[in-house]
């Protein structure tokens, strides 16, 4: 593990970097898709299966808006193939969208597809749309912005009768324990540090990301899996909720937090996809709700609460997690707030292991 010097007007941090691929920031709430992250969604064969088999049932001779069309332009081609009458494709990103049109014009449906800059929040397109295909699903289901897209999209650019790819997605939580994730100790990996950097960048300072790690395979997990999150994207999921779930304790071990990944619906009977037992792009997310490790048995209770609110942004969600852990030994509550760009830093001792402050 070394240290690399993060440096802002207020300050310097080292960042913990290690060749092991364990841990990253979770990136996809952050404008910085690139050609590696683009890559991994294009190869992603089963997050692609699922989607691809819902879109196909509705497409033919349909309208469909494609939000968040990315640089491969994957939904829009995916539908304008299935018989689509016409794809309105928006990309957010000026890059991304620049691709997305060459990739566009090279297709045998240049003359089906309109490939447009900007967010869904802009755009006014001339028509409504019977179908929309939107994958801003992050590893917590809600982060990447969906509901705020599909608020809108329902308002505003969809037929009353709008169908929409995914149709739902949950996000699940289990106990588990940060030395169990991070047996050398935690460090992001050192792949992952020019994404750390350009988040930081665009907040002018670094703060507490999310914390998603790389493949940790459900024997990580401790208790039972309970839905904090339970999204349908019809129209009729609120932008802000608050969830509690129960969980049972499986077996003896120390507990610290909560790993959450989604388990997806696309749709007209697509297979659902378990982003913790299926190999897909999303990663789980480690989120650190006590501050130390807590001794649990087998039969112990966990109980979360999992509020979702709308950051200042008005898009994406910041989340409190507060969990009460029941045990022989006693009563142990612990509490954390998952910002999209909070200005905090070093709130548990994770984050001031991965950002140390220098003085
Ligand atoms: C997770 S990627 C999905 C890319 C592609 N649709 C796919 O599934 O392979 C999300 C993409 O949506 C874009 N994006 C996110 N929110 C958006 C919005 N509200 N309007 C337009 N583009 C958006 C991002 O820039 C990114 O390219």
């Amino acid at each position: 593990m070394t240290r690399d010097i993060y440096t802002w007007k207020g300050g310097s941090v080292g960042i913990a970097v290690s060749d092991n691929p364990d841990l990253w920031p979770s990136v996809g709430e952050y404008p910085f898709y690139d050609r590696i992250l683009y890559y991994v969604m294009t190869h992603d064969h089963l997050r692609n299966a699922a989607l691809g088999h819902a879109l196909r049932a509705v497409a033919a001779g349909r309208r469909v808006i494609d939000i968040g069309t990315g640089r491969d332009l994957n939904w829009a081609l995916e539908a304008a193939g299935h018989g689509a009458k016409h794809v309105y494709a928006i990309e957010a990103i000026q890059e991304s969208h620049e691709m997305a049109i060459r990739r566009g014009a090279a297709s045998p449906y240049a003359d089906v597809i309109e490939v447009v800059h900007g967010t869904s929040f802009d755009v006014r397109p001339a028509e409504r749309a019977e179908v929309c295909v939107a994958e801003l699903i992050g590893s917590i289901a809600s982060s990447e912005g969906m509901l705020a897209a599909m608020a809108d999209a329902h308002e505003r650019l969809l037929t009353h009768d709008g169908v929409v790819v995914p149709a739902a997605c949950d996000t699940l939580v289990g106990a588990v324990s940060s030395r169990e994730l991070f047996p050398d100790g935690p460090a992001f990996s050192r792949k992952a540090l020019p994404y750390l950097r350009k988040i930081f960048d665009l907040y002018e300072q670094p703060f507490d990301v999310r914390l998603a790690v790389a493949d940790p395979g459900p024997e990580v997990l401790l208790s039972t899996v309970g839905a904090v999150e339970t999204l349908r994207f019809d129209g009729s999921t609120p932008l802000d909720d608050t969830t509690r779930v129960s969980l049972m304790i499986e077996r003896d071990g120390a507990v610290d937090g909560l790993l959450c990944w989604i388990g997806l619906d696309a749709g007209a009977g697509a297979r659902r996809l378990d982003s913790l037992l299926d190999k897909t792009s999303w990663m789980p997310v480690y989120l650190p709700v006590f501050d130390s490790l807590v001794r649990v048995r087998r039969g112990d209770e966990l109980t979360v609460e999992f509020e979702r609110r709308t950051s200042d942004d008005g898009v994406h969600p910041d989340y409190h997690v507060r969990g009460t852990l029941a045990t022989s030994a006693g009563v142990t509550s612990g509490s954390l707030l998952s910002g999209h760009h909070e200005p905090q830093l070093g709130t548990k001792p994770i984050y001031r292991q991965l950002l140390e402050a220098i003085r």
